[in-house]
């Protein structure tokens, strides 16, 4: 076998074919460009050129993008980097949003000719770095190995972001995206591969074909999709890379032994499960003296017949005398998450069972001298037994992994919408449905929907738990909070930090009319779109039904 590294490469074949795509991509560059300034300050349907020519450059961009990020990721952030404001932490540092969907929130804002300044200035850097793309090429060296690596992470992207309308949430412009993707995948395949017949040529070929069936971005069936296109290709590619003797895996968390991203690709942080920790952390999740006053365990309020909740709005504290502030989480997939608690102030598992262990409201802790366990180790042990909560074996599961008959007809629409027309897979992302961010599902992130105080239509207030900004006091943290995982969200009423949804269509309703603001709040930083989602009464029973199938049998854990 020879190894990634000494296998003479296709460097130079495939940096021809990269760089004849940037040289169109930087054509279009400059035709949104002019297609700006030509907007017309008094004429709101000058814009529309631009946002046509805005598509044509996003769809190109996919040609190359991926390239772009596995080798020259600080260019490729500068095109494509979210419309909201990010924050790196531990250091505090804004990122401002530049790039294609800023420009995109831009021209659709009301009155969006009257932006032209703004986005005058936006894309005269896009520009000019485009203009400047190839110099960045020069002395490339990627092995096939690597080339394949980035094929092998886009494909993710495909799967999770594109599809769902991630970065073009207004143009949806994410199937024609995808096949860009493809299209580039199948000219370089081409070039590494030197056969025409092979078994990843015939996948690469189907699923362009397949998207390239016009039904438009609502209608786009994403599980079939899925099932029978991107998933078979993402095995192909794996197994042309393990064949050829070119694996390499340069992401921490993602597992490619699995085989394809809803087989536990994507890796749990620290997951090296021992089996002795774990059971350890078992006992101790279940026993009563580790709280001061022995009346309380972690399965007190983590109870496992309730998917390891306790059902109720808000627990009370450890003497009886007052509400917890927050909802009681459930802690199955939590091991699956870089961030706990609902404002994520503790990153790791072991940090969590400490604040747990030393807060006086849940449990206080007190060194037994009799027994000879460190907070170290019963930390350790705790997490490791968290870590084990996630069986993974839903009805959407069995479908993913070849049952055909384990989802219903209306589940299946569920998922589209889900994926689709109601945007929830942009925040809650597959294959977990949880914050974890793909491609690398390397952090946790952090949104504000505007969550009511209560539930009632009139007179309604903000909820005034800060959430996240009592963590870090910037201005796009004020209320943000954990996108939770919406698995076993069947057996986990009430919702959200504050629980002030009963059950999943007041949650359903909430979001169809575009979260707090889209019900009449102030909520200056809503990262949530404010837009009505128009499902209608059947599509939201759908989604219901979908996020049932996502129920797990906890019959091996408990
Ligand atoms: C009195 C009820 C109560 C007890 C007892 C309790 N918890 Fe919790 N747990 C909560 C609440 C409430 C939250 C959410 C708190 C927040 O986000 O601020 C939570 C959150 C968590 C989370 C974060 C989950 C996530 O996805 O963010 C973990 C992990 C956790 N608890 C583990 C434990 C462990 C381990 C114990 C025992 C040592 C324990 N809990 C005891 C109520 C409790
Ligand atoms: C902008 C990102 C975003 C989008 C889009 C989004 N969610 Fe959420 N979701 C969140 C966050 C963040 C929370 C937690 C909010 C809180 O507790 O205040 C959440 C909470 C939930 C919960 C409650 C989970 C629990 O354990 O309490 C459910 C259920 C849910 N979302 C379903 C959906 C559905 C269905 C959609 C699509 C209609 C959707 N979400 C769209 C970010 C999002």
């Amino acid at each position: 076998m020879i190894s990634p590294g000494t296998r003479p490469g296709h460097s130079d074949a495939i940096l021809d074919y990269i760089k004849k795509q940037t040289v169109i991509f930087s054509k279009d560059v400059n035709e949104l460009s002019n297609a700006v300034n030509k907007i017309n300050l008094q004429d709101t349907v000058s814009i529309n050129p631009a946002i046509q020519a805005l598509k044509k450059a996003r769809i190109q961009y996919k040609r190359i993008s991926f390239f772009l990020d596995y080798f020259y990721p600080f260019d490729g952030k500068l095109y494509n980097s979210p419309a909201k404001r990010e924050v790196e932490e531990p250091f505090l540092e804004y990122e401002e949003p530049r790039g294609f969907q800023v420009i995109e929130a831009e021209l659709f804002k009301r009155h969006a000719e009257k932006n032209k300044r703004y986005l005058k200035d936006e894309l005269v850097v896009l520009k000019e770095s485009s203009d400047d793309l190839l110099s960045v090429y020069f002395g490339f060296e990627g092995s096939d190995a690597q080339v394949l690596e980035s094929m092998r992470i886009e494909l993710i992207r495909i799967m999770t972001l594109y599809i769902s309308g991630f970065d073009a949430p207004i143009l949806k412009t994410g199937i024609m995206e995808s096949l860009s993707a493809i299209e580039s995948m199948k000219a370089i395949n081409k070039i590494i591969s030197n056969v025409e017949d092979t078994a990843l040529s015939e996948r690469l070929r189907a699923a362009a074909q397949y998207l390239r069936n016009p039904v438009g971005f609502d209608r786009f069936d994403r599980l079939e999709f899925l099932t029978a296109y991107a998933i078979p290709l993402e095995e192909a590619l794996g197994k042309y890379i393990k064949n050829n003797g070119l694996e390499l895996n340069t992401s921490k968390y993602l597992d490619y032994n699995g085989g394809n991203l809803f087989r536990e690709e994507v890796k749990m942080r620290g997951s090296e499960t021992n089996k002795e920790m774990s059971s350890l952390g078992k006992k101790l999740f279940f026993d009563f003296s580790l709280s001061g006053n022995h009346v309380r365990s972690c399965s007190s309020c983590h109870q496992p017949g309730k998917y390891f909740t306790d059902q109720q709005g808000l627990n009370r504290t450890l003497d009886n005398s007052r509400f917890l502030k927050r909802n009681t989480a459930t802690l199955i997939y939590s091991g699956y998450q870089f961030a706990q608690f609902w404002d994520g102030r503790a990153e790791t598992l072991s940090d969590q069972a400490h604040d747990v262990l030393m807060n006086k409201e849940e449990m206080a802790f007190q060194t037994d001298s009799g027994r000879h366990i460190s907070m170290d180790t019963i930390q350790a042990a705790l997490a490791a037994y968290i870590r084990t909560l996630s069986p993974m074996n839903s009805s959407f599961d069995r479908f993913m992994n070849g049952e055909k008959n384990a989802l219903s007809e209306e589940q299946k629409k569920g998922f589209n919408l889900f994926m689709g027309k109601a945007a929830c897979g942009t925040c809650h992302f597959a294959p977990v449905f949880n914050g974890s961010t793909p491609p690398f599902y390397n952090r946790t992130e952090y949104e504000v929907l505007g969550v009511p105080e209560k539930n009632n239509a009139q007179r309604n207030k903000l909820d005034p738990d800060l959430g996240r900004y009592t963590v870090y006091p910037v201005d796009v943290y004020r209320r943000a909070f954990k996108t939770p995982t919406v698995r076993n969200v069947q057996f986990t009423q009430p919702y959200m930090h504050n629980g002030v949804f009963k059950n999943l269509d007041e949650v359903m309703n909430f979001y169809n009319l575009g979260g707090g603001r889209g019900m009449g709040l102030k909520v200056p930083e809503q990262s949530l779109p404010d837009k009505p989602l128009h499902l209608s009464k059947k599509e939201k029973l759908a989604i219901i039904a979908f996020l049932n199938a996502l129920t797990d049998s906890l019959n091996n854990i408990n």
